[in-house]
């Protein structure tokens, strides 16, 4: 049996319009949600993830602010910008691009967010409310990847969910806000012996490793949920994922292509916490 689609595109579809829908609510009551954007230096890639996140807040009905600077703006000069931010009634949501130039501290820009503000949910204080179930904001992709397993409908609760990867962006906060959904969590990463053995038993897989062909048809208990995170170049240049997909889908349940998949979401959850933090203030 083939693998149904989890349609990225279309669920993030969904999840912006009702993000329009409440914002121009919020805005009938005098206030438009803010999202401020910040680049440093000039990536391509950032560049382009920049542009899509400005565009879809602007689609959507948020204000943004995109403020650009040279690669040689000091560390003290952004954490300027960034505590001006912080305090700027206007603005909600601030997102400083990563990866910033080597000379600034990356961890040290993240940390002088407020909180309130933290849409990326990168801050501690983030990563803290999610891990003691507090609230606050859970960081986009793994919140995303939630969304695409929710669409199924199917219920975490008791499910084997298995992390591939442990990143401080994905792995493990996608680990945690499996657990916050009462699923049976394992992370599996660079050290695990036998990912085989993990994988079989999972109801619900999310590979985020960054290497093609990690997981494979043999790895997949039948009708299990599969989540692919990666962002890959294939030996012919073509895009692909973490999951071997064209086996996988062969005997999983549900399935994410790549592209179409994660990929659209991570800028939609960005839009659902900047609304959020809106409708907080
Ligand atoms: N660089 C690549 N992805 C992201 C992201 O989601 N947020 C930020 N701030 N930087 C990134």
């Amino acid at each position: 049996m083939t693998a149904q689609l989890i349609d990225g595109n279309a669920i993030a579809r969904q999840l912006r319009t009702d993000v329009a829908r409440r914002t121009a609510a919020l805005k009938a009551r005098g206030i438009t949600p803010g999202l401020a954007v910040i680049l440093v230096g000039e990536d391509p890639a950032s560049q382009v993830y920049v542009g899509k996140k400005v565009q879809a807040c602007a689609e959507a009905g948020l204000h943004s602010v995109l403020e650009k600077y040279d690669a040689t703006l000091s560390e003290a000069e952004l954490l300027a910008r960034v505590q001006a931010l912080n305090v700027d009634p206007s603005i909600h949501g601030i997102l400083v691009q990563l990866p910033l130039p080597a000379h600034i501290d990356a961890h040290k820009v993240i940390e002088t967010i407020a909180p309130a503000k933290d849409v990326d949910g990168f801050h501690i204080a983030s990563a803290g409310a999610l891990m003691t179930g507090m609230p606050g904001f859970w960081s986009c992709t793994p919140y995303g990847c939630i969304k695409l397993i929710e669409s199924t409908g199917i219920d975490l609760r008791g499910k084997h969910a298995v992390v591939i990867g442990r990143s401080n962006n994905v792995g493990k906060p996608m680990a945690l806000m499996l657990l916050q959904k009462n699923a049976t969590v394992t992370i599996c990463h660079s050290a695990t012996r036998d990912l085989k053995a993990h994988t079989l038993q999972a109801d619900v897989i999310v590979a985020a490793v960054g290497k093609p062909n990690t997981l494979t048809a043999d790895m997949v208990k039948p009708g299990a949920v599969v989540i692919d995170v990666g962002m890959n170049r294939n030996a012919q240049g073509k895009l692909c994922g973490d999951v071997d997909f064209a086996g996988v889908r062969e005997v999983a349940g549900w399935i994410t292509p790549v592209p179409g998949g994660v990929g659209p979401m991570t800028v939609t959850m960005l839009l659902v916490n900047t609304l959020e933090a809106a409708e907080r203030s």
